[in-house]
C-alpha cells in the first residue's frame, strides 16, 4: 500500500486545513455557554464522514450531546472495525496562559515538532486524532482499499464522563456489533519510537465541601475560637498521604494489582530520560510513591490528587476573614481491579471520619470509570504493531498509560470486543493545558498508519 503515502503527501494541505476548521468550533462540553458550538461540531463531524464516503451517517440524539454514528459495510462476512473518538474538548482556561487564542489554530515549530504543530484546544485531544480516522477512511474508500466493514461512533461528552455514551451503547448493542474497537485518543513514546497503549487507569472524581461557621467571620474577632474550614480542609487533604506518599484511606490498596518483578523489568526497558523529563517541567526533582520509579508511579500505581481548591478571600489585597466554607475537587486514578464506585465509597467514609468536631463535611461524587488492561497477543494488537512497524521502521512498545478513557471498560463489557489504543500524541502536547498542540508529522503519520491496521487486521482475522 505505497499509495497511502503519496495520497497523504498530495492531500496534506487540505487535511490540515479541514482539521483547522474543526478546531475553530469551541466544543467545550463542560460549559453550557458553548452548547450550540458542541452541537455544531457534531454536524461538522457528520458532514466530514459523509464526504469521506460513509453510507449511513446519523446524528443520534441522547439525553446529553449527540453521538455521530456512521458506517460503511462492504461485506457482512468480513470483520468490522468500530472507531471511537470524541469531538468535545476541555475548557480552554486559564486563557491568559495561551500564546495564541485556543480556538484560532496556528501552526508553529517546536523542538519536538520540527515540521510544525497545530496549536489549538482539541488539536491532539481528540479532534486531531479522531480526524486522522476520517481521512484514513477517505483514502481507503476513494482508492478501493477498504478491506473490511467500518463503523464510527464519535461522542461529545468524553471530557465530562461519557454519560450519554453509556446510555447509547446499552441500547444499541446490535448496531454497534464489531470485531475490534479502534481508538486514537492516547499518546506514544516519541516520534521515533511508537508505542501502543495497553492499559488505562480508572478514575474516581469527587468534590468535597467543609463547612465551619454559618457565615464568614472577622478573623480577629473569631480567629482562634472556631474551626477555620480552609485550615481544616488543608489538614485533612494533607493527611491523605503518608510520609512515603502512600494513600492513607483504609482499604484503598486492597485490590491493587501488584506487578511481578519480571513485568516491572519489562516496563523499565521502554526508553525514558528522567533528566529530560525534569528539564521539560522545570523541576529539580520528581516526587511520588516510595518504592516506584516515575514510569510506574504514573501508570501502574493509583494516585490521589487535588485538582482545585478554593474558599475565602482570593481577590486583590488583603481581607481579614474566616470563610464559612472551603472546597476541593479531588481525582483518584485507579489501576485494574480497583472498582471506582467502591473507591468512591471508601474515600467518602474516610473523609467524613477524619473531620474534626467543629466542621461538617460533604462529599459529592462526580464521575468515574474502571481501568483497562489488554493483552498483546490479540489479533488487534498484532495488527497495530505490524502497521506501526511498517510506517515507523521499528516495532511498537506496549505501554500502560496513566490517563483514563472510562468508556473502554464498558465497551468490553457491553460489546464484548477488545479495544486497540493507537495513539499518536506526545505527552508533551499539553492536552488539557494552555498551548495544546498536535504535530503535523503525528497527524499525517497517523493517517498513513491507520489503513495498514485495517489491512492487517482483516488478513489476520481470516
Ligand atoms: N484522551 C484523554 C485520555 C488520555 C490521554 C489517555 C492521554 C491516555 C493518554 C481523555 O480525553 C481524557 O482526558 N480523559 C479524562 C477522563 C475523563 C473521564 C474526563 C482524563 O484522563 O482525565
Ligand atoms: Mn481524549
Ligand atoms: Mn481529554
Amino acid at each position: 500500500m505505497d499509495s497511502i503515502k503519496s495520497y497523504v503527501q498530495q492531500h496534506q494541505e487540505r487535511f490540515i486545513n479541514e482539521l483547522i476548521e474543526l478546531l475553530k468550533i469551541p466544543s467545550v462540553s463542560a460549559d453550557p455557554a458553548y452548547a450550540q458550538d458542541v452541537i455544531d461540531t457534531a454536524d461538522a463531524v457528520k458532514a466530514s464522514l459523509e464526504a469521506a464516503g460513509c453510507e449511513h451517517v446519523e446524528i443520534c440524539d441522547t439525553p446529553g450531546y449527540p453521538i455521530v454514528y456512521a458506517e460503511k459495510t462492504i461485506d457482512p462476512n468480513l470483520p468490522t472495525v468500530l472507531v471511537y473518538g470524541h469531538y468535545d474538548v476541555q475548557p480552554p482556561d486559564p486563557m491568559d496562559l495561551w500564546d495564541s487564542p485556543p480556538f484560532e489554530p496556528v501552526i508553529k515549530k517546536t523542538e519536538l515538532h520540527p515540521e510544525g504543530a497545530i496549536f489549538a484546544r482539541g488539536a491532539c485531544d481528540d479532534k486531531g486524532q479522531m480526524y486522522m480516522h476520517v481521512k484514513a477512511l477517505e483514502y481507503m474508500v476513494r482508492n478501493h482499499e477498504l478491506p473490511c466493514n467500518v463503523k464510527f461512533m464519535i461522542e461529545g461528552e468524553e471530557e465530562v464522563g461519557s454519560k450519554s455514551l453509556g446510555w447509547f451503547v446499552e441500547r444499541n448493542q446490535e448496531k454497534l456489533k464489531c470485531d475490534v474497537i479502534l481508538i486514537s485518543d492516547t499518546g506514544m513514546i516519541s516520534n521515533q519510537q511508537p508505542s501502543i497503549t495497553t492499559g488505562l487507569r480508572g478514575l474516581s472524581y469527587v468534590e468535597v465541601e467543609v463547612t465551619g461557621p454559618n457565615r464568614d467571620l472577622h478573623s480577629g474577632l473569631y480567629g482562634g475560637a472556631v474551626a477555620n474550614p480552609i485550615n481544616i480542609l488543608a489538614k485533612m487533604i494533607a493527611s491523605l498521604h503518608d510520609e512515603n506518599n502512600h494513600i492513607t484511606i483504609p482499604g484503598f490498596y486492597d485490590k491493587v494489582e501488584e506487578l511481578t518483578a519480571a513485568e516491572r523489568a519489562e516496563m523499565a526497558k521502554a526508553p525514558f530520560d528522567i533528566e529530560r523529563y525534569k528539564k521539560a517541567l522545570d523541576l529539580n526533582d520528581v516526587y511520588g510513591e516510595a518504592g516506584y520509579v516515575t514510569n510506574e508511579r504514573n501508570s501502574i500505581r493509583p494516585t490521589l490528587d487535588v485538582n482545585g481548591i478554593w474558599g475565602g478571600y482570593t481577590g486583590e489585597g488583603a481581607k481579614t476573614v474566616i470563610a464559612s466554607k472551603a472546597y476541593a475537587k479531588i481525582s483518584m486514578r485507579l489501576v485494574p481491579h480497583q472498582d471506582w464506585e467502591e473507591i468512591t465509597q471508601l474515600f467518602t467514609q474516610h473523609f467524613e471520619s477524619i473531620a474534626p468536631a467543629g466542621v461538617r463535611v460533604q462529599v459529592k461524587p462526580h464521575h468515574g470509570g474502571q481501568g483497562y488492561v489488554t493483552p498483546i497477543d490479540s489479533i488487534g494488537y498484532q495488527a497495530a504493531n505490524k502497521a506501526y512497524t511498517e510506517t515507523y521502521g521499528v516495532p511498537a512498545i506496549p505501554v500502560r498509560s496513566g490517563g483514563s478513557i472510562p468508556i473502554v471498560a464498558l465497551f468490553e463489557k457491553e460489546l464484548k470486543a477488545k479495544t486497540i489504543l493507537m495513539g499518536f500524541g506526545l505527552d508533551s502536547d499539553a492536552i488539557h493545558s494552555p498551548n495544546e498542540h498536535y504535530g503535523i508529522f503525528n497527524f499525517l503519520k497517523g493517517i498513513e498508519t491507520i489503513p495498514l491496521f485495517y489491512k492487517y487486521f482483516t488478513e489476520m482475522s481470516k
